[in-house]
């Protein structure tokens, strides 16, 4: 059986130079590297209680909804603005390349609930901290984050200390 680093294409200088860009599609195209990743996420997962799973636009959906059916769990879309029809909570962050924002169904979340956020990635963090923002925000508790992939040269865990933070596969560099 292939280890599930194997099935991470890594390309150099993309999308500027000095970046190695780690490409799930590589993982997604393989049903064996699907399986896995979904497997090894959810292992992360088997003595958390939880109410809700919460992922991020785009690739927080690819993981995350695989992981809330098989857990018979609910899933929360964090969406990029202007996306969501209802009344929603914002927050502006900042990413690896440039700003963005992300917003939330306002009725998502109930005050109390214990939520799980899943991605496919961490480089600096400010995704999570932004969603951590919107949940807690809510009222929500955020138990545990599960990423596939984590660069740790980029120290995204710094800004996210006291939180219970686990990656599959852990990079050294960025
Ligand atoms: C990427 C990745 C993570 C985030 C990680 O998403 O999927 O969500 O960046 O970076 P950070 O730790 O520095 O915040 P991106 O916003 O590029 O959008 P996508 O998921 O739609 O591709
Ligand atoms: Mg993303």
């Amino acid at each position: 059986m292939k280890a599930i680093e194997e099935y991470v294409r890594s390309i150099p200088d993309f999308p500027e130079p000095g970046i190695i860009f780690r490409d799930v599609t590589s993982i997604l195209q393989d049903a064996e590297g699907l399986h896995l990743a979904i497997d090894l996420m959810q292992e992360k997962l088997k003595d958390v209680e939880f109410d809700v799973v919460v992922g991020p636009e785009s690739r927080g959906f690819i993981f995350g909804v695989p992981i809330a059916y098989n857990l018979h769990k609910p899933f929360i879309p964090i969406r990029k603005k202007g996306k969501l029809p209802c009344e929603t909570v914002s927050v502006e962050y900042e990413l690896e390349y440039g700003t963005a924002t992300i917003e939330m169904h306002k009725d998502a979340i109930k005050p109390g609930q214990r939520v799980v956020i899943i991605d496919d990635l961490i480089a600096t963090g400010g995704t999570n901290e932004a969603m951590v923002k919107l949940i807690e925000g809510l009222g929500g508790k955020v138990v545990k984050t599960v990423f596939l992939m984590e660069l740790a040269g980029l120290n995204g865990r710094d800004r996210l200390e006291g939180y219970d933070v686990d990656a599959v596969i852990t990079y050294p560099g960025k």
